[in-house]
């Protein structure tokens, strides 16, 4: 079976006879269902961007004034495709280039967010290592943004195995430290109209 790794992750980035990343089935051309779970956070908290591949969602947060920006990814293809599409802007972007389980986060971020990466951990330990960089990368206050493939959604994704996850398993990686604020089922509609199942959440560390 195929596993994840940057090197499958930049294949999946790099254009094929078949189209480039934004035929990919996760590709929105807007990341509209995350702004609705970010809701009214103030553009100044600090905000790190977990699997950002090549999102827009670093070029709308820079369009809403959001300006300490953090953007995370092991595939090194797909961390090109943001910088070359922000030119520019990309210089006051903060570009991390790394697996997300053995990060050391170097500060707390008010802002964790992280569209559909969380679901490829397929293993309890690796979620729990996923939960200690949550940890770390967070403070009181901070406020957690997941979507990931929900209990209906598909089993599969860029050719890996995903785990589905329910609100009791995000219950689960959050513990006791953080408060589920609001739930979210999203239709995503794919490039190729097909649609998938998220579930997303927002939680808020606990003082
Ligand atoms: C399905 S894509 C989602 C990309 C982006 N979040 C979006 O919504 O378009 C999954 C992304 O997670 C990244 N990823 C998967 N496992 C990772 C890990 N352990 N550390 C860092 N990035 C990872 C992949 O390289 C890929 O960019």
């Amino acid at each position: 079976m195929i596993s994840s790794s940057p090197d499958h992750w930049d294949r999946s980035f790099s254009s094929t006879p078949s189209g480039d990343h934004t035929s990919r089935g996760w590709y929105q051309s807007s990341a509209a269902p995350s702004w609705l779970m970010i809701g009214d956070l103030d553009p100044s908290t600090s905000a790190v961007d977990i699997g950002a591949g090549a999102s827009v969602w670093v070029d709308e947060a820079l369009d809403r004034g959001w300006s300490d920006l953090t953007v995370l990814d092991w595939s090194p293809v797909a961390l090109d495709l943001s910088q070359a599409r922000l030119g520019a802007r990309a210089a006051s972007v903060t570009w991390v280039e790394v697996d997300v389980l053995t990060w050391t986060p170097p500060r707390t971020f008010g802002l964790w967010h992280d569209r559909a990466v969380l679901h490829f951990l397929l293993e309890d330990d690796d979620r729990a290592r996923y939960g200690q960089v949550l940890r770390a990368a967070t403070a009181p206050g901070s406020v957690v943004v997941i979507g990931g493939f929900g209990p209906s959604g598909p089993e599969m994704c860029a050719g890996l195995p995903v785990r589905r996850q329910s609100v009791a398993d995000f219950e689960a990686l959050f513990g006791t430290e953080f408060t589920i604020e609001r739930t979210f089922e999203q239709s995503h509609v794919r490039p190729d109209k097909n649609t998938q199942d998220y579930l997303w959440v927002r939680a808020l560390r606990n003082g």
